[in-house]
Formats: structure tokens, C-alpha cells, sequence
């Protein structure tokens, strides 16, 4: 089996294993104070036309998507795991006759040749999907093909200097070495199998990967730029989880702070 076509199988068996319990996995104050920031970069790009079509790639359970779809969107869910797309499908029956307008898509983002040409007027791609692909690049022009002109696309990645503590952690020089040349580091499940890999980005390179597909960046923003992660008990009540979220949205203003974070967010428009 090629690299490629290993790292996606191991990617989707994963996904699949994992889909049944994913909401729960990601159930806890440092995601709540993440999604809220994820959240905060979508709505000022949700649609104000209520015929605008969207698009969730990688969806896994839904989150994102559904939440486009309980606003009123025709939106389309797009997720190489059949478990995950399952997931999803389980949560539309509680969206009422909304979920009339939700189309969901075992397919790789790296060929949406099932989805037409210029027709979404936001696509997603949230929780890396872009870092997990074998092709990024590959997956730009896709979701480039599939906006529509004066479209918005958002998307999560990876970001390089904060994968370097995990060498450094190990003082595995060798490992952080391949990892400076490359940008590509492994998704670290214990069964190997299921070890896929994965393309982190510099701000810079985010920008230049989607600019070379033909977008224009808006905006990039680290997340969390504060080191949160490690620091959870600091959002241990509604008032420390306010502050801290302004202190978070003033310093992202600036871009070059989107360095320190453990994931990139950009923000991009279909000329
Ligand atoms: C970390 S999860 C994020 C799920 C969801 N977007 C969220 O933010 O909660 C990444 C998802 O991307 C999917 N994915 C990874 N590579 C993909 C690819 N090449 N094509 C389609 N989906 C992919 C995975 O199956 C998984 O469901």
C-alpha cells in the first residue's frame, strides 16, 4: 500500500472507530472556550441570503454543519468516515423539517467531483481535516472549485511550532530534525494502524497554500493563542471563562500571534 493510501485508511478506520464517542471526547471546558472561538469566526460569514447553500468537509458528527442547517441553510455534510456521516445522520431527525435541506456525503475532500462547480456560498472545513488529507493542496482547489464567486471558506489546521514540543518533550532531536524539514508529524493513537498522518502549516504557508489555489485570505487567527490547553482550571467558572475569551479575541487581532497557538484558523474569499 502507498504512504498516502495507507495514512487515509489508517485516517478512516480511526474515524470510524472513534465516531460513536467523539462528542464525548471533546466534552470538556478547554473545547467549550475552542468551539466558542470557532463559532465567533463563522458568524460574521453566515450567509444573509436564506437561499445560500453551505458546505461542512469533514464534518465528523455534525457539529458545524448543524448548525448552518438549524439556521435555515441548505447545507451539505462531507466526511470520509461513513461512521462519522452515520453520526451526523442520527442528529437530523431533532432538526424538525430543516432536515430536509441537509445532504450528507461519504466522500475524501481531496475529490468532491460528486458536488457541482461555484455553488456554496460558505464551506467549512473545521477540526483539520485539511492537516489530515494526504493532499492539501488538493483539497484548496477542490473547495476553490466548489465556492461561489464572492464565497467565504473557513479552515482549521495544524500549526508547526506548536508540534515541536512534542520532540522536544521526548529530546527526540532525530524525530524534530525530520519534522523542521518536512511539516509532517503522525496522529499518536496507540493502535499504529490507525496512526495517520498529519501536514502541519506555518501561518504562512496556510496562506500561501490557499493564495496558490486562487483564494484570497481575509483573516488568520491562532487557537487558542493563549496556552489554555494547559492551563484549564483557569477557565474554572463563567466569569474567568469571559475574561479570558476577551483576552483571547483582543490578542488575535493581531495575526502574528496566530504563531503561538496550537491550531491555525484562516479565513478566505473566492474572488
Ligand atoms: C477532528 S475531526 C473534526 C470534525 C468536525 N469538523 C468538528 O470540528 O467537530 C476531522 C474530521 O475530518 C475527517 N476527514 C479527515 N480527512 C478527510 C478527508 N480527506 N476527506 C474527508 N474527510 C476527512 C475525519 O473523518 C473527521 O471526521
Amino acid at each position: 500500500v502507498k504512504p498516502r493510501a495507507h495514512s487515509k485508511q489508517a485516517s478512516q478506520r480511526y474515524h470510524n472507530r472513534v465516531a460513536g464517542k467523539y462528542d464525548a471526547m471533546y466534552d470538556d471546558v478547554y473545547w467549550e472556550f475552542h468551539d466558542r472561538l470557532t463559532w465567533e469566526a463563522i458568524k460574521p460569514f453566515i450567509p444573509r441570503d436564506a437561499s445560500a447553500r453551505c458546505c461542512d468537509l469533514g464534518c465528523g458528527t455534525g457539529k458545524w454543519g448543524l448548525k448552518l442547517l438549524k439556521s435555515g441553510y441548505a447545507t451539505t455534510f462531507v466526511d470520509h468516515s461513513p461512521a462519522m456521516i452515520q453520526r451526523t445522520s442520527e442528529k437530523l431527525p431533532s432538526m424538525g423539517p430543516k432536515a430536509k435541506k441537509a445532504t450528507l456525503l461519504v466522500a475524501d475532500m481531496l475529490d468532491l467531483s460528486a458536488l457541482a462547480s461555484d455553488q456554496f456560498d460558505l464551506i467549512l472545513a473545521m477540526g483539520d481535516p485539511l492537516s489530515i488529507c494526504s493532499d492539501p493542496a488538493r483539497a484548496a482547489s477542490e473547495m476553490l472549485r466548489i465556492c461561489k464567486r464572492g464565497g467565504a471558506a473557513i479552515a482549521t489546521a495544524d500549526n508547526k511550532v506548536a508540534a515541536t514540543q512534542y520532540f522536544l518533550q521526548r529530546g527526540d532531536l532525530d524525530g524534530l530534525e525530520a519534522f523542521v524539514a518536512t511539516g509532517r508529524s503522525r496522529w499518536l493513537t496507540d493502535d499504529r494502524s490507525e496512526q495517520f498522518e498529519l501536514m502541519t502549516f506555518t501561518p504562512s504557508q496556510l496562506q500561501a497554500l490557499f493564495e496558490r489555489a486562487g483564494f484570497i485570505m481575509c483573516k488568520i487567527t491562532g487557537k487558542t493563542v493563549l496556552p489554555i490547553r494547559q492551563f484549564r482550571n483557569s477557565l474554572a467558572d463563567a466569569t474567568m471563562f469571559d475574561r479570558l475569551m476577551r483576552m483571547e479575541l483582543e490578542l488575535s487581532r493581531d495575526p502574528s500571534t496566530a504563531a503561538a497557538a496550537g491550531h491555525l484558523q484562516i479565513v478566505l474569499r473566492k474572488p
